[in-house]
């Protein structure tokens, strides 16, 4: 009986046990997952293009094979999360779809351009960084084939931001010139990267509820508040200064003070009106149209197999 159902569902969240694809789960729960894990994957897979964006330019083999491994890395997430959504019975093509036509969302820090190749050292450091700090957590999450999926994803995330750390330090220890790129890219990715948590907690539709189920462990506010924490001593070893006059320590508080995110301008671009959103979803469309003999090829196949062995 359905009573029973729900019981055993609420008793796994509230033991801080995981729910499996054959356990029952709210449709509210389903469709709040699959919202969330399409959205992660489709970040992933359009991640791939403002960094492929400089494969063929790296100034070295060292950094094309480090950049190459990275960006490969990046689809195996996205396929990764997408084999999590079909988990809940979403079907991966129907996913595309959604992605291509507006229907779901992205990442909005993958909207803005990659103009010179301090910006890959810039994304590894910040962009990951701050999926770090979000995706850590989501180690936890209540549902088992997403929070399996992030222990991996983690992992290489940490190598990820490690290079573009790396890159970032060795830049600062160059010209002039190199030292000016650098600081021009932070600059840019700054804002953009604390926009990755989302809106603020106040205005966050999704963030109850995905706290109650623990979805979320922590809220969008707490993991900027962490990732601007844990970043600000990493800029000064680096030698940058981050484009935020009212960063400051708080005694008080224990943590950084910081201004106000552009929030306007988030929505302006998770509304598809920032620089690259037009390119990003063009390419993204093209793939998958260049993708569709392969596709029906594979289906002919598996029907010749079928039909074979009927
Ligand atoms: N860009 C685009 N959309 C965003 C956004 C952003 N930066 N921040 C929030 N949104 C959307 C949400 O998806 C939601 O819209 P929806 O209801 O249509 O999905 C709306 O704005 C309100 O936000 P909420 O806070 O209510 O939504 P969530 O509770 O889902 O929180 C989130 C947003 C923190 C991004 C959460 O979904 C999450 O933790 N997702 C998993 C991690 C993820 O997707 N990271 C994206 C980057 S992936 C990445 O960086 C890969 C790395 O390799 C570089």
């Amino acid at each position: 009986p359905i009573d029973d159902l729900e019981q055993h569902f609420e008793h796994t969240i509230e033991k801080d046990q995981r729910i499996e694809p054959r356990d029952w789960v709210p449709e509210g729960y389903r469709k709040t997952m699959i919202r969330q894990i399409a959205q992660h994957a489709h970040s992933e897979i359009i991640g791939m293009q403002p960094e492929g964006n400089w494969i063929t330019r790296a100034p070295s083999l060292r950094r094309k094979a480090i950049l190459l491994a990275k960006v490969q890395d990046e689809a195996g997430h996205g396929l990764y999360l997408y084999s999590a959504a079909e988990t809940l019975g979403a079907d991966r093509g129907d996913l595309t779809e959604k992605l291509i036509n507006g229907r779901q969302k992205y990442s909005s820090i993958f909207n803005y351009p990659t103009l010179s190749f301090a910006d890959v050292g810039a994304i590894g450091w910040l962009v990951d960084g701050a999926a770090i700090c979000n995706q850590v957590p989501l180690c936890r999450s209540s549902y088992g084939p997403y929070a399996r999926a992030m222990i991996r994803i983690c992992k290489e995330e940490s190598f990820h931001q490690r290079q573009g750390y790396e890159l970032l330090m060795t830049m600062m220890k160059g010209t002039q010139a190199q030292r000016d790129m650098v600081q021009d890219a932070v600059n840019r990715f700054w804002w953009p990267s604390l926009m990755m948590f989302g809106p603020p907690d106040a205005e966050s539709a999704n963030t109850a509820q995905s706290m109650a189920w623990k979805i979320k462990r922590h809220t969008n506010d707490e993991l900027r508040q962490r990732f601007v924490d844990m970043t600000v001593p990493q800029a000064e070893a680096l030698g940058v200064t981050l484009p935020d006059p009212e960063l400051k320590w708080n005694p008080e508080r224990g943590h950084y003070d910081f201004g106000q995110v552009d929030w306007d301008e988030m929505k302006q671009v998770v509304a598809g009106n920032g620089p690259c959103n037009a390119e990003r979803i063009a390419r993204r469309r093209q793939a998958h149209e260049d993708g569709a003999w392969v596709r029906e090829a594979a289906a002919a196949h598996a029907r010749k197999r079928a039909e074979a062995s009927a």
